[in-house]
């Protein structure tokens, strides 16, 4: 009769570290897989709430994650924080798994007993356990320790996704910094020196015109030639001045993603002469998309409209951005002569981020975990589409500071 208890306890035991095993695996830390974790953990040990508390955070951020738990427990548990982390323990005792270490009752204000133990990995965190009318006796120590090992990993890689948030938007906005840099001195040095050149040009021809108009034979080929020069420093001059148009650095802080990009499809009418139908659908709040993200459809839309323009020839560009559950995507259609999108895309290696053009673009979106397509055929207009998922603070999902 004990062996079968034993072993019966044993199954359940088994079946319960499974459930916990099975839940997501906490990819990038996500408050909604915490959540998740906090539903599996739940639920395998028959618990009437389960909760992560932080004893870092004011009490009305102090519960990172629940599953059962009501609106009158997250306040509670909420509001004794910091003395049921303190209960918990040191995040070393949490790998002891015996009676003495792991669970610790702690007795709230309600009268009450929650279990908890600490979260491995991040101090002043723990993992709280509300039993349900069955007392404490039964809960399973190792499937608790292993929910907490998990939501330590979970919140480990939260903060780390915050630490590479911060890093990315260093590098990316060093990069504008530099662009508008280069711009500038494009602007001052060799723009000046061509506009210059074409004025005395325009003098030199004036004055061989009046040399002619009193008799004065010139060389037949004078004129021509000097036409020549006069087109090529012309052509040179206008591209220094889109190269400067596109190397002007946005104002990408505290302004909205659409804001952004319909400054660069103004910018891009007013150089080509091209005309753009823009259409945005949604909201694109500026906490909603990070600032690297908006740096990034930034430049890729300038990358698209430029080759729309420069190689596509296009008339009318159409430029979609929608957002969705998942994400945001951002879809460049040019009706131009169209190319060979799949060779121009053969893989190189060693290309910089910072680069422009089509392994550019696919770069800037692939490190933010986005997905980048081109499709094209000779004759056929190209089609960019671009999709960055969904940003939210590094902070609003693990809630802890870094
Ligand atoms: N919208 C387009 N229409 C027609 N051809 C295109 C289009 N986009 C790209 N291409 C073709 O693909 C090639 C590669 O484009 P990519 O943007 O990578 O480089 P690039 O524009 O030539 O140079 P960079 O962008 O570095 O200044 C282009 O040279 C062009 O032949
Ligand atoms: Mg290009």
């Amino acid at each position: 009769m004990g062996d079968l208890h034993h072993s019966g306890s044993r199954e359940r035991e088994t079946r319960a570290l499974e459930e916990v095993l099975l839940s997501p695996v906490p990819l990038l830390g996500s408050g909604v897989v915490l959540d998740e974790l906090m539903g599996a953990l739940g639920h395998a040990l028959g618990a009437a709430g389960v909760a992560l508390v932080s004893a870092a955070l004011p009490p009305e951020s102090a519960v990172l994650a629940a599953a059962g738990a009501g609106g009158d427990d997250r306040a509670a548990l909420a509001r004794e924080a910091r003395a049921i982390v303190a209960a918990a323990g040191a995040p070393g005792d949490a790998r002891r798994l015996g009676p003495a270490g792991g669970l610790r009752a702690v007795p709230l204000a309600d009268g009450r007993t929650v279990l908890c133990t600490p979260v491995p990995g991040v101090r002043e965190a723990a993992l709280v356990v509300l039993p349900d009318g069955a007392g404490l006796e039964d809960v399973s120590r190792l499937t608790v320790a292993l929910a907490a090992e998990r939501a330590g990993a979970a919140l480990e890689l939260g903060r780390l996704r915050a630490d590479l948030d911060r890093a990315m938007a260093q590098i990316l906005e060093s990069d504008e910094r530099m662009l508008g840099r280069i711009g500038l001195d494009i602007h001052d040095g060799p723009t000046q020196h061509l506009s210059v050149a074409l004025l005395e040009l325009q003098l030199l021809e004036a004055d061989l015109d009046d040399a002619r108009s009193r008799g004065v034979e010139l060389p037949p080929a004078l004129m021509p030639a000097l036409e020549r020069i006069y087109e090529t420093l012309g052509g040179a001059l206008t591209e220094m001045r889109e190269l400067i148009g596109h190397l002007r650095p946005a104002q990408f802080e505290d302004r909205r993603l659409t804001d952004i990009l319909s400054d660069a499809v103004t910018g891009f009418e007013a150089r080509s002469g091209s005309r753009v139908e823009f259409d945005a659908h949604g909201e694109f709040p500026v906490n909603g998309v990070s600032v690297t993200q908006r740096i990034t459809f930034y430049r890729i839309l300038q990358e698209a409209l430029n080759n729309a323009h420069r190689h596509g020839r296009a008339r009318v560009v159409r430029v979609a951005l929608t957002e969705s559950e998942g994400g945001i995507s951002l879809d460049v259609r040019d009706d131009g002569v169209g190319f060979d999108a799949e060779g121009a895309l053969r893989p190189r290696t060693g290309a910089p981020i910072a680069r422009f053009g089509l392994h550019g673009m696919r770069d800037r979106a692939s490190v933010l975990g986005g997905a980048f397509a081109v499709t094209s055929a000779p004759g056929e207009g190209t089609h960019v589409h671009v999709f960055l998922p969904r940003w939210r603070p590094a902070d609003a999902v693990t809630g802890l500071p870094a």
